[in-house]
């Protein structure tokens, strides 16, 4: 909808005339337009952020950085605000921006329509959400979450893993980014020579037996290493147990898939729970690229011999990365060689995510680096893609301020926890309907589906809202508490859209084609803005692989829309058909954060 000369409209920034994209990406590409017309000799990126002023909705802080390029070039602008002024008059007229104002050396403030704000929500309201979608500059990612250790403990580092990564999943998947969610399960190692000598010993009819008749896996993991550790036979039969696997021996093999499939049994339960998709790729699913990877990069010199074993020596790291171990084996960083060199050149990923605590992030950047050293990946300054990032998270700490366990086990049952999560909301959701009398109009499969949808909430929430690094404190008191930024209160929130609008006798569906929104009253128009500017927030939390930021946005959403409805009346106003929709908007972004977060929204509470 610009009205850009016709030399413009050649440019390569089509979407600003398109429409396509977040606000802030819009109001970029404008700005790009701008800043070739004001400064055509200097090449540069627009740098456009949400105005921290009173005097506009967003800013673009060129001036000043294009000022330290041209003075004393012989530039015709005296100062940097008079490049400001010439951004600001440069501006592509169009129905997007309203009013421009330069302040102190070049910030150029930029006021948006108030129709044009109104306009694009309404939009968003007749043809979906899904048209708020931001453009990232990326088709295909591999992101490789959750991943947990076959016969080991899945603790609640997998958990953070399985909930983080899964909601970056939903983020870049609504952003129409093909997303290939790779369980890199730990299904190979000596661990499994063991395991089978156990099975056998414990099970001689294992090939008969069901999932469910060896019972706990974690057991069966402690009792094996138990014996291995305290018998030398056994210790010799698992030994020579990982040899004949690797061997591709048939008895071996089949005994390994048949622990791999007991593990994944219980993996899945939890995935079914938390509403996880995953494909798994195991490391043994690698293992026979291993060989030719390693060949190439010891072709490329890159592979040194070191105390018996062959190791990468990578700059700024004294000690290098081993990838054939003394005994002739792989190890987890072969594995990731090869992985990654699969996931580029065959899967062919622009951008590889990595989900795991931060405690490995010096094996993810040593091998990131040997894969830069191969030329694998392009130098960062040069090209932005492909790419590898590592998304580390801090631990989950219990009441006593260490790392969290429950008073059972050892090993937090996430089974366990999100179930505890479910009957305790459960609880204080009847008390809650018993003392305001309305516990008659709840079914009891209605009440056990919200209890669910605001307890798992309530576990994800209370993890994703943190930023992933820092540690946090796991807490049901807190997370469950309506006060506060949680997932209850959120949803509480949401509910109470919801019935502001079942109780208006207006017709929503009717009003989105016909009514008309008006952002006349300044909470109104705060909120507005608020509004649209979710595509930016999703491509914040994309593009920084930090779902914290939506979860704030979520939150102050629901903040703007009190005050909104504190000073706006609705039902019975004659703004009501307006501040109807924007009631509507308002619910169906909440909703999208929700589903965006792996979190069921509830109507009705
Ligand atoms: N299985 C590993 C663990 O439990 C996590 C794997 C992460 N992914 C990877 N490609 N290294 O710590």
């Amino acid at each position: 909808t610009s009205t850009s000369t016709s030399a413009q409209a050649q440019d390569p920034a089509p979407l600003a005339v398109q429409g396509a994209g977040s606000v802030k990406q819009q109001i970029s590409n404008l700005a790009a337009l701008s800043l070739r017309a004001t400064v055509p000799e200097v090449d540069v990126e627009p740098v456009v952020e949400v105005c921290t002023t009173k005097f506009g909705d967003y800013q673009c802080n060129n001036a000043m950085g294009l000022w330290s390029k041209v003075k004393g070039s012989g530039t015709s602008f005296k100062n940097p605000n008079a490049i400001g002024q010439a951004i600001a008059k440069n501006l592509p007229t169009c129905d997007v921006i309203e009013s421009t104002s330069v302040a102190g050396p070049g910030f150029v403030n930029i006021s948006l329509s108030n129709s044009w704000v109104a306009k694009r929500i309404q939009d968003m309201l007749v043809n979906g959400i899904k048209t708020w979608a931001p453009v990232l500059p990326v088709k295909k990612l591999v992101l490789d979450f959750s991943s947990p250790n076959i016969a080991k403990e899945m603790h609640v580092g997998h958990l953070r893993s399985t909930i983080i990564g899964d909601t970056l999943a939903r983020m870049f998947e609504f952003s129409n980014v093909d997303v290939l969610r790779r369980n890199h399960v730990g299904d190979w190692g000596t661990q499994f020579g063991m395991l089978i000598e156990f099975l056998f010993e414990k099970f001689p009819e294992w090939e008969e037996l069901g999932s469910q008749a060896i019972g706990d896996l974690q057991l069966f993991y402690k009792a094996s290493k138990e014996k291995f550790d305290n018998d030398a036979e056994f210790k010799d039969r698992a030994q020579q147990a990982v040899v004949r696997l690797q061997g591709g021996d048939e008895k071996y093999r089949s005994a390994w898939k048949k622990i791999c499939e007991i593990s994944r049994n219980e993996f899945d339960q939890v995935y079914k729970l938390l509403d996880v998709q995953l494909e798994e790729k195991g490391e043994s699913f690698y293992n026979p690229y291993i060989p030719q990877v390693l060949e190439g990069l010891s072709n490329q010199g890159f592979i040194k011999e070191s105390e018996g074993a062959r190791v990468i020596f990578i700059e700024g790291h004294k000690i290098p990365l081993i990838v054939v171990k003394r005994d002739g084996g792989f190890n987890y960083a072969s594995t990731d060689l090869a992985a990654l060199w699969y996931r580029l050149n065959v899967e062919k990923a622009e951008w590889i995510i990595y989900v795991t605590d931060v405690g490995q992030q010096q094996h993810f950047d040593m091998f990131f680096k040997a894969a830069r050293m191969a030329g694998w990946l392009p130098d960062p300054k040069e090209k932005k893609f492909p790419k590898t990032s590592h998304v580390g998270f801090g631990l989950v700490l219990g009441a006593d301020g260490k790392r969290f366990r429950t008073r059972s086990t050892e090993v937090v049952r996430l089974g366990d926890l999100l179930d505890e999560a479910k009957s305790r909301s459960k609880s204080e959701l009847v008390q809650r309907l018993k003392d305001n009398g309305k516990i008659v109009d709840w079914t009891e499969e209605e009440l056990e589906k919200t209890s669910k949808a605001v307890g798992y909430g309530a576990v994800k929430y209370a993890d994703l809202k943190n930023n992933r690094l820092t540690n946090y404190t796991f807490s049901f008191d807190q997370m469950l508490s309506d006060k506060g930024n949680t997932a209850v209160y959120l949803q509480y929130a949401h509910a109470r859209i919801c019935s502001i609008i079942r109780k208006s006798n207006m017709e929503v569906e009717e009003l989105k084609m016909n009514g008309k929104i008006s952002l006349d009253h300044p909470d109104e128009r705060v909120l507005g803005l608020y509004l649209i500017r979710f595509a930016e927030v999703v491509e914040d939390a994309c593009t920084n692989l930090l779902p914290n930021v939506l979860c704030e946005y979520l939150y102050n959403l629901s903040e703007m829309f009190t005050r909104f409805y504190t000073n706006c009346q609705v039902v019975g106003s004659p703004e009501e058909p307006s501040r109807l929709l924007l009631c509507e908007a308002t619910a169906v972004v909440m909703r999208q954060c929700f589903q965006l977060l792996g979190i069921t929204p509830v109507y009705k509470l």
